[in-house]
């Protein structure tokens, strides 16, 4: 725990197959795990030289580098972190204590770390609402996430500017968690970073498939990643995890195959999900694809799925609503998840 701050509070999160595991009697190297929104295609991590695994992992500057050149923004704006849940859990406290506009769906460790740090929180329930919000000064700061897990509600760059703009009048934050932007850097805020009143959570974890790396990048002005950077454990992010980062976020050649791959395979996982299931409602992103729907038959859904070894992501009901998050599946067992599926709809009718 990072000393003067407290501790998070356990909320649920996908990919957990030793819950599922208990939870349906059915054992973990039996599941097919569709409940994230990591790409089913990692990065290739190679072997690494020995002297990785021996040095201490002090700041290089080779992943900073790399990470300012792949985010197209200063080196200054940029503070590596053990993945941007670190800096969202954590930041929130380091932000003058006021009324925040959040998404009334979205990454549930948002909301718990804002309430923890003491702020008022507003819900908003799409761009047009937010745009309300912050025009009418009715909140100090805001966050969006973009695209938004689950709702894959996007808000263009262009808005966002103008949000950032009227808070940054008011001495506010605008907060962006861009976790899932790498395949659409057109709706980016990066670029713009440092910007006075503007911080931005990117994550290797979802893009590049490495989420069990723990690293991501917290683009906010000096003064604020300092005061992160200040509360950190010595050595908190590995060298490996360092060493790993730094290739793997110079390698444009992978990340070209990768955008190109995850654009195919999720347009025609939305199609093939619409298809299957006409009762919910989809929406899809470069990394998942969910769909919202009446309550009972989610919750249906998600057992029957639960029962064949499918794993995917419920989400609270919100006035009679739930979200099924589906995360991508490789091609080669797409055809074994829609024969479950369609035999799961057809159980749930
Ligand atoms: C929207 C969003 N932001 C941030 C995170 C944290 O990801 P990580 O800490 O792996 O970068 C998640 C994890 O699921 C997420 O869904």
């Amino acid at each position: 725990m990072t000393p003067g701050m407290s501790p998070g509070i356990d909320l649920e999160h996908g990919g957990n197959l030793p819950a599922a595991s208990r939870r349906f009697n059915i054992p973990i190297d039996q599941w097919m795990d569709l409940s994230t929104g990591i790409s089913p295609w990692s990065w290739p991590v190679p072997a690494l030289p020995q002297h990785v695994w021996q040095t201490l992992p002090y700041a290089d500057e080779q992943l900073e580098t790399a990470a300012a050149d792949y985010y197209a923004c200063d080196r200054a704006a940029l503070l590596a972190v053990p993945g941007s849940q670190y800096a969202l859990q954590y930041t929130p406290a380091l932000l003058r204590t006021g009324t925040v506009a959040m998404p009334r769906r979205g990454y549930a460790e948002h909301r718990a770390a804002w309430q923890r740090a003491g702020h008022h929180i507003v819900e908003y329930a799409d761009g047009e609402a937010l745009r309300h919000l912050v025009e009418t000064g009715a909140v100090d700061h805001a966050l969006v996430i973009n695209p938004n897990n689950p709702t894959g509600e996007v808000v263009a760059a262009q808005r966002l500017h103008l949000l950032h703009e009227r808070l940054r009048e008011r001495d506010g934050w605008l907060v962006v968690d861009e976790a899932f932007a790498d395949v659409t850097p057109g709706i980016s805020l990066a670029s713009r970073c440092p910007a006075h009143g503007l911080i931005v959570y990117r994550s290797a974890g979802k893009f590049f498939g490495l989420a069990g790396l723990r690293l991501g990048f917290m683009l906010a002005p000096r003064s604020l990643l300092e005061q992160l950077h200040a509360a950190m454990p010595p050595w908190l992010l590995s060298h490996p995890a360092r060493w790993i980062g730094a290739v793997a976020l110079s390698d444009e050649a992978w990340q070209a195959q990768q955008r190109a791959s995850l654009t195919r395979d999720a347009e025609q996982w939305l199609r093939d999900l619409r298809a299957a299931v006409p009762a919910l409602a989809f929406t899809g992103t470069s990394l998942f694809v969910s769909g919202v729907g009446d309550a009972a038959y989610c919750e249906a859904l998600y057992q029957s799925l639960g029962r064949r070894a499918v794993l995917v992501r419920l989400f609270e009901s919100i006035e009679g609503q739930r979200i099924l998050r589906f995360g991508l599946p490789l091609p080669e067992t797409r055809g074994l998840v829609l024969h479950l599926l369609r035999e799961a709809v057809e159980e749930c009718r």
